[in-house]
């Protein structure tokens, strides 16, 4: 057995709709190519339809499962209103929410535009409670259990430079996961989250970790395993807190870091080893990739 191996037993996830947010991309998809191969059925959903579409037809292409893309903005409660009806109408039933989409770039603070904290926290916080709010009213309603599963970040707790919109919005993430966890457990609804180290993926790398911050820095190196992590080492943790085999799980965050956040807390402050004249270079860099599809 290897850590690269998918863990759980055929048919885990049998029967279950599950909800996964920017699951087009990154580890939003790998997350759900396993809940697939697990037996679920999957709503993808994020603002670039076209990309959603290319990755649904991959994912059923390859589990035989059944993917339905949504267009969605999560910063828009109507459009995730109009993504859980679609799933309802769709699938029947909805089981299980992944709030998977972020938005994150690496700036010093005071380079910010007060914009660029609403972008993030708008995307990130509200979104994910906006979505956690309307899967929760409908299983209120409904009287059925559910589970919340939000992917949050390392530096939730321990802040970071350089990425401080994002590390507010990932501490309130953290916050609405623990609230909810006591508060809608009479519901039968359970709220984790999942913290991760560096996973290489197109969005986050091109946005955190340009060819500018790369030269200076192994990522590997600042994980005392001494690597990256796996996408199925991420999936395997998330389909277990998706299961009914966690089902006594209840507002914990999981680290997945290889130790990286206790060797040096504050994922982003090494960034101040770099000289103020190379952000220039790196702004560039890392706004380019908004103009590609993530
Ligand atoms: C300074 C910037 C900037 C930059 C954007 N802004 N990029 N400011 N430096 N590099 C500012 C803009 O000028 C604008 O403010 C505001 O932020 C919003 O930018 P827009 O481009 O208009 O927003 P939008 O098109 O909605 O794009 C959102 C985005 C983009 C977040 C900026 O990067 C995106 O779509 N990201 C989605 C994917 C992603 O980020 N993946 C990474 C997740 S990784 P003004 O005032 O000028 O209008 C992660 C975990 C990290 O979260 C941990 C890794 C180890
Ligand atoms: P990614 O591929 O860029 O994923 C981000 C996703 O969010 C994209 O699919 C994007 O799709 C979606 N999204 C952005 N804005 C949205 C909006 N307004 N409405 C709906 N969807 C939106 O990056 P990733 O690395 O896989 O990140 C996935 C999650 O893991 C994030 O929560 C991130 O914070 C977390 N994380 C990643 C790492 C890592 O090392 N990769 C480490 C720690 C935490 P659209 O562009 O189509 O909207």
């Amino acid at each position: 057995m290897k850590y690269t191996e998918p863990m759980l037993r055929e048919g885990a996830l049998q029967g279950k709709t599950i909800l996964v947010t920017g699951g087009g991309t990154g580890l939003g998809y790998s997350m759900s190519k396993y809940f697939l191969q697990l037996g679920a059925n999957v709503v993808i959903a994020s603002r670039k339809i076209e990309v959603l579409e290319q990755a649904a037809s991959e994912l059923q292409a390859e589990t035989k499962g059944q993917v339905l893309p949504i267009a969605c903005d999560v910063r828009h409660y109507t459009e995730v209103e109009k993504t859980i009806e679609a799933t309802l109408n769709r699938f029947g039933n909805i089981n299980a929410l992944v709030n998977n989409a972020a938005g994150n770039f690496i700036s010093p603070t005071e380079r910010l535009s007060p914009k660029a904290f609403d972008t993030i926290v708008g995307i990130v916080l509200q979104g994910s409670y906006n979505c956690t709010l309307a899967v929760g009213k409908h299983w209120i309603a409904q009287k059925q259990p559910g589970v919340i599963l939000n992917i949050v970040t390392t530096y939730a707790w321990t802040g970071s430079g350089y990425v401080v919109p994002s590390a507010c919005a990932k501490a309130g993430v953290l916050a609405l996961t623990r609230s909810l966890a006591v508060e809608w457990a009479k519901y039968q609804i359970r709220s984790n989250a999942i913290a991760p180290g560096p996973f290489p993926t197109k969005g986050a790398w091109e946005r955190l970790f340009p060819p500018a911050v790369q030269d200076k820095i192994n990522i590997a190196q600042k994980v005392p395993l001494g690597r990256v992590g796996h996408h199925q080492e991420l999936a395997n943790l998330a389909a277990y807190l998706i299961s009914d085999y966690s089902a006594y799980i209840n507002g914990e965050v999981i680290t997945i870091d290889g130790g990286e956040w206790l060797n040096g807390a504050g994922e982003f402050n090494f960034l101040n080893q770099l000289p103020a004249s190379m952000w220039d270079e790196i702004e560039r860099a890392v706004r380019s990739a908004n103009k590609t599809s993530s």
